[in-house]
Formats: C-alpha cells, structure tokens, sequence
C-alpha cells in the first residue's frame, strides 16, 4: 500500500499543508526544525494513533488551534479509501473514512506504517513500557480487534488499581473492605490480561526468526539476536513459565487469577497492580547477553533496526486479508545516526519496499541507492526538489 495524498491542517508547525507523494522512494529534506519529521509522524499517527515523539495528543495540535486534522488517502491493492482523523487534545479523536463518520477504530488497519526512528533506540535501552507499548502496536496492525482490548485492559487496571488503595485504607482502619468487588475486577483484569499477554507472546514467537534473520543481515552476521517475554506472573526465579502455554488465553488467564490471590495482600498494601501483561518485559538479549546493559551502542542500533524490519516482515507476510499488507516505511532521522556501513544495508533492505518515506536534514546521509523523488522542507511549505 502506499500514500498518495496528505493534508494537515493545524497538525503541529503546520497551519495547512497539501501534499501528493508516489509508490517508491521519497525524500523529505530541510534543515533542522522546519517540519519535516511533522509530516511522517502524522501519516504514522494515523495507522497506530500514537506518535513516536509524545506520549498525550496535546503536542500534535497546532500551539493556538483546537484541533487537528490529518487526512490521507490510502492506495491498496488497486483500491483508494480516504482516511481523516481529528484530533482534540484530551478527548476522543473522530474519524470519517471515505467521507462518512465512523469509530476511530475503523481507520485502524487501513493504513499500516513502520518507522524507523532515533528513539527507537530506547527500544533496547530504555525502560519496559517502550518495548510494551512495540508489542502493542504491532498487535493492534495487525489485528485492529486488539486496541479494543489494550483500552479494556488499562481501564481495567486503572479500576483495580483504586478498589486495591480503597481496599488498603480500609484495612489500615480496621476493617476488612470489600473484597467481593475486588473478586469482580479480579476477573474482569484476568480475562482481558489474558488476552493481551497471550497475543504478545504469539506475535514475539512469530516475529522471532524475523528478528534473528534481520540482525544478522544488519549486522553482518556478527551475534545471535533473541527475543523473548518476560511475565511478571512468573515472578522471576525457575519458575518460568512455558512459552507455549502462554499463547494460550485460558491457560494465561488461570494463571493470572492464581496469580492475583497469591500476591492479594501485597497489593492491597502497595494499592496497585502486581501482576499481568502492564508489568512485563520483552527480553532482548545478544549473544546469550542482555542487550540492555551489555550491547554497545552499534549493536544496540542493529537490534532496533532489526526490530522495525522483522515487524515490516511479519505485517508483509501475514497481512494479505485484502489483498496488499505490505507497510508503508517511514525513516525518520535514522541515517544520520548510523554508520557507512549500517546505512547501506538498510538501505538495500528498504529500497524494493512499495513506499519508504526518509526525512533527513544532510542529504548525504542518505545512501545513494535510495533515489527517489525529492522534496525540499523549508518554512513549513513543501516543494518538489531537482
Ligand atoms: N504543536 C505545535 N505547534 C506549533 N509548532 C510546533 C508544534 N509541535 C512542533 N512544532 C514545531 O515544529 C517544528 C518542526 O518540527 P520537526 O520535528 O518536524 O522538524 P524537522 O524538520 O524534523 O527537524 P530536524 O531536522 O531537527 O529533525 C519545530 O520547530 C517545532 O517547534
Ligand atoms: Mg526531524
């Protein structure tokens, strides 16, 4: 698939832009700070509504406006949609698609990106939530059914998290609190914990040998790369749970619910959640070593570019329910920070991808073998370069 057309009114720097883009190779190049990662990260936002750069919606609206717009349309499988997000900060985003309203949740999927970023590097050195939420997403691309269940879930906890603080002042004064309604979102944080963990561990056994494949070529063979999760209902120890039993839900979900009783007091003394899919990790490790901690930082950047080619992978090969799943591949920044060598077998990996969307502020920092069309950034207005 690939974008044809974008415009954004009152998206970050730009007050109104209008621009057409082509399959193939395309150049975002301008000096620091003139939009250009802008543009990307709205075409981004609009297939996972997250951004790469910030966790809330506030700094994706025009500093002084009250809402933004992104719109696109969306070429797949010699099919045209037109996909529109509103975006008001701190409340619900509203969607039209093909010109007509509709749950946000129905553009999901329509549109399938994988960016490569700076802060992608976080992904191996930084803390579990990074590397929850590169779980997430890509569970949400390829299956839309999964954002219903990562809301459900942090509501979920966000409900237990206040019944545990309730539960634990009561106990404080004396008396025993209510512990059936605690039994109630016991269950309700199991089954759809259960769901959300189970789905992770599939997608990282799936994505695997993707990863495995993808670092050696990035690397030039140099380690073995591994992925693996780890769950907090395991709590660490020999007691490891099988992988295998944990793709299953009702399985996961037993699990949880044992879980949960055996930890109750100390939650209840903590007042918040111990155990399930929020309190995990994705373990990645180098050679048998943590990458975290161990990896330098070359390495720590393969394995971030391995990560966002084995998802580009997995979403080509399983995402064919219409026809075309292939990604588009948005760039953003990454050149500058590798070297020669990485550059150029990213590039060589990239290029035959049927849209790849690069942002630089060097245009030398972009290996000769990824020409394609060129557009110059500068003021917040976008022009086509030579
Ligand atoms: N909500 C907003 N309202 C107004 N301006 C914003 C908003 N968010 C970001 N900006 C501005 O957008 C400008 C361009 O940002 P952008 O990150 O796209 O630049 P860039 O071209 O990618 O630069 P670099 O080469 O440094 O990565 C910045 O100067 C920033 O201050
Ligand atoms: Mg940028």
């Amino acid at each position: 698939m690939y974008v044809s057309d974008l415009a954004l009114t009152d998206f970050r720097s730009y007050r109104e832009v209008v621009i057409s883009l082509e399959a193939g190779i395309t150049a975002f190049v301008g000096q620091n700070g003139q939009g250009k990662t802008n543009l990307v990260e709205s075409i981004a936002y609009l297939s996972t509504f997250s951004s790469h750069r910030v966790a809330g919606d506030a700094a994706l609206v025009r500093a002084g406006a009250e809402r933004a717009i992104v719109q696109a349309k969306v070429q797949r499988g010699g099919r045209s949609n037109l996909l529109e997000l509103e975006i008001v900060a701190g409340r619900a985003n509203r969607a039209r698609l093909n010109r007509s309203p509709t749950r946000p949740r129905e553009l999901l999927g329509q549109l399938r990106c994988v960016l490569f970023a700076p802060e992608d590097l976080a992904l191996i050195k930084g803390d579990p939530d990074g590397r929850r939420r590169f779980c997430d997403d890509l569970l949400t691309l390829l299956g839309p059914r999964m954002a219903g269940v990562r809301s459900d879930y942090e509501r979920v906890v966000k409900q237990r998290n206040a019944l545990l603080k309730t539960a634990g002042a009561a106990r404080r004064a004396g008396s025993d609190g209510d512990i059936r309604t605690l039994d109630v979102w016991d269950a309700k944080a199991a089954a759809t914990g259960a769901q959300l963990l189970a789905g992770r561990v599939r997608l990282l056994r799936d994505l695997r040998p993707h990863v495995q494949h993808a670092y050696e070529q990035v690397s030039g063979g140099q380690g073995t790369a591994e992925v693996s999760y780890r769950a907090s209902l395991s709590s660490g120890g020999d007691d490891q749970v099988a992988e295998e039993e944990l793709t299953q839900p009702d399985a996961v979900e037993a699990k949880l619910l044992e879980a949960m009783g055996r930890l109750r007091a100390r939650e209840i003394e903590r007042g918040v959640s111990l155990v399930g899919p929020h309190r995990d990790d994705v373990e990645l490790t180098l050679g048998g070593l943590p990458a975290k901690g161990y990896a330098s930082h070359g390495e720590s950047w393969s394995f971030a570019l391995a990560l966002r080619l084995a998802s580009y992978e997995l979403l080509k090969g399983e995402g064919s329910w219409d026809g075309d799943g292939e990604p588009v591949l948005i760039l953003d920044d990454v050149f500058a920070e590798l070297d020669t060598r990485r550059r150029e077998r990213l590039a060589e990996l990239v290029a035959p991808a049927e849209q790849v969307l690069i942002t630089a502020a060097v245009p030398q920092d972009v290996p000769a073998t990824l020409t394609g069309v060129r557009l110059d950034v500068a003021d917040g207005k976008v022009t086509r370069g030579d």
